[in-house]
C-alpha cells in the first residue's frame, strides 16, 4: 500500500489512470430491497468502473443509503445479486441447505473410527477416538460460526453460496464509512484505525494474551500504519484524542483513516461532507480526489452537494422513489429534466 502523506495535492477531477481492465470492479443486477410494503430500492442495474469516482445522488429517502447497505453485506436484497471483481458477494443463496453436511464430515469420521475402536476393543483409543469427535464437532461449528475466507472459498468450491456478511466483504476490499458517523467514541483515534486493519492481523487471541513476540510486533507496526493513515486524512496530531472529543469534520476524516486501513479496493462513502462547513467541504473534496489518485482506490460516493458531486465524479447515477432515473456524466445529468424535476427543483424562469 502505497500512502504518500506529503504527496503534492492532485486535481480531484483527474482519473487515476486509463483503466486496464474493463470489467467493472463492481457489477449489481436487479436489487430490489423490501421493506414490507414500500420498495426502497427497485431493480437497479448498477456498475462501477475500475479507478473511477461514481457518485449517487438523489433526494431524501431515494434509497441510496439501502443500497449502500445491500453492497456492504448489512441489509440481504430481496432480489438481485453484485459481483465484486468477478466473485458473487450478494445474492440469492445457492445450495444453502448442503452447508451443514460439511460440519459433520470430520466429527463423523471420528464417530465411525470410534465405534470401530469400540467395537474392536473397548479400550482407550476408543475413548480418545470419541473425545476427538466431540472436539471436532465444537471446531466445526465455531468454523461455521466465525466464517473465515477459506470455509467461505471451500463452500463455494462445492457450489454452495450465501451473501456475504459485513466482515467478509470488508476482508473482500469493500470498506465504507456511515452517513451518521459510528465511530467508538470512547477509543483513541488511533485505536479506531487500529480496529480497521483487524481483518488483516494475524496474531490469535493466545498470542495477545500471552503477551508474544509476534502480537507484539503487530501491535508496533498497526501502530505505524494507523498513524500513516492518520497523517494521510489529516490528523497528524490526533492519535490519543478520544474519538467523541474530535471536532465534527476530524471525526468524518477519521472514519476514513478507518475504512483506508481495511486496505479496500472500493471505497464507500456515505455523505463525508454532511454537517461540513466550505473549507471543510473543499478539503474533504481534495481528499477524495487522492484517495483514487494517489492510492488507486475506486470511490462510490453518496453526496448532496452538488459542488462536491460535480468537481470529483467521473460519473454520476440518480435515484428517486429507489428507482434509477438517471445516469451519465455530472454534465449530462445536471441537464437532465428528470433530474431536475427530482431532485435539483424546478428549472429556473
Ligand atoms: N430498516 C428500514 N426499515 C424500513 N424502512 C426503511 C429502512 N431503511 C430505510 N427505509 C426506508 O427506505 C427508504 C429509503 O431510505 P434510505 O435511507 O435508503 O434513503 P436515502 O436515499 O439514503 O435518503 P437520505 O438522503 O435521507 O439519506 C426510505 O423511505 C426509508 O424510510
Ligand atoms: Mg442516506
Amino acid at each position: 500500500m502505497s500512502a504518500s502523506p506529503g504527496a503534492a495535492v492532485p486535481d480531484a477531477a483527474t482519473p487515476a489512470a486509463t483503466p486496464a481492465d474493463a470489467r467493472p470492479i463492481l457489477d449489481a443486477r436487479g436489487v430490489t430491497k423490501r421493506f414490507g410494503g414500500l420498495v426502497a430500492v427497485r431493480e437497479i442495474d448498477f456498475d462501477i468502473p475500475r479507478g473511477a469516482i461514481v457518485s449517487l445522488i438523489g433526494p431524501n429517502g431515494a434509497g441510496k443509503t439501502t443500497f449502500f447497505n445491500i453492497i456492504a453485506g448489512l441489509l440481504e436484497p430481496t432480489d438481485g445479486a453484485i459481483d465484486f471483481m468477478d466473485e458473487l458477494i450478494v445474492g440469492r443463496p445457492v445450495r444453502a441447505w448442503a452447508e451443514p453436511f460439511f460440519w459433520f464430515i470430520l466429527p463423523g469420521i471420528a464417530v465411525l473410527v470410534a465405534a470401530g475402536l469400540f467395537a474392536i476393543d473397548q479400550g482407550i483409543a476408543g475413548v480418545i477416538a470419541a473425545v476427538a469427535a466431540i472436539g471436532l464437532l465444537i471446531a466445526s461449528l465455531l468454523i461455521a460460526v466465525i466464517r473465515p475466507r477459506w470455509y467461505i472459498s471451500t463452500l463455494g468450491r462445492a457450489g454452495i453460496f450465501k451473501s456475504g456478511r459485513p466482515n467478509d466483504i470488508v476482508a473482500q476490499g469493500i470498506g465504507r464509512t456511515f452517513q451518521n458517523i459510528r465511530l467508538f467514541a470512547n477509543m483513541t483515534a488511533m485505536e479506531n484505525v487500529q480496529v480497521g486493519m483487524h481483518s488483516h492481523m494475524h496474531a490469535t487471541l493466545i498470542d495477545a494474551a500471552l503477551r508474544l513476540k509476534r502480537h507484539r510486533t503487530e501491535e508496533i507496526l498497526s501502530q505505524i500504519e494507523a498513524q500513516k493513515w492518520l497523517d494521510y486524512v489529516g490528523l497528524p496530531k490526533r492519535s490519543d484524542v478520544v474519538a467523541r472529543n474530535l471536532p465534527y469534520g476530524d471525526q468524518r476524516r477519521l472514519e476514513i483513516a478507518r475504512a483506508l486501513a481495511t486496505r479496500p479496493k472500493l471505497l464507500l462513502l456515505d455523505e463525508p461532507t454532511a454537517g461540513m462547513n466550505p473549507v471543510e467541504t473543499t478539503q474533504m473534496t481534495t481528499l477524495i480526489g487522492r484517495i483514487r489518485k494517489e492510492l488507486g482506490i475506486t470511490i462510490l460516493l453518496i453526496e448532496h452537494d452538488m459542488r462536491v458531486v460535480m468537481g470529483v465524479s467521473d460519473r454520476v447515477t440518480v435515484l428517486d422513489h429507489g428507482e434509477k432515473i438517471a445516469e451519465g456524466t455530472p454534465e449530462a445529468v445536471r441537464a437532465d429534466p428528470k433530474v431536475i424535476e427530482a431532485y435539483l427543483g424546478a428549472p429556473a424562469q
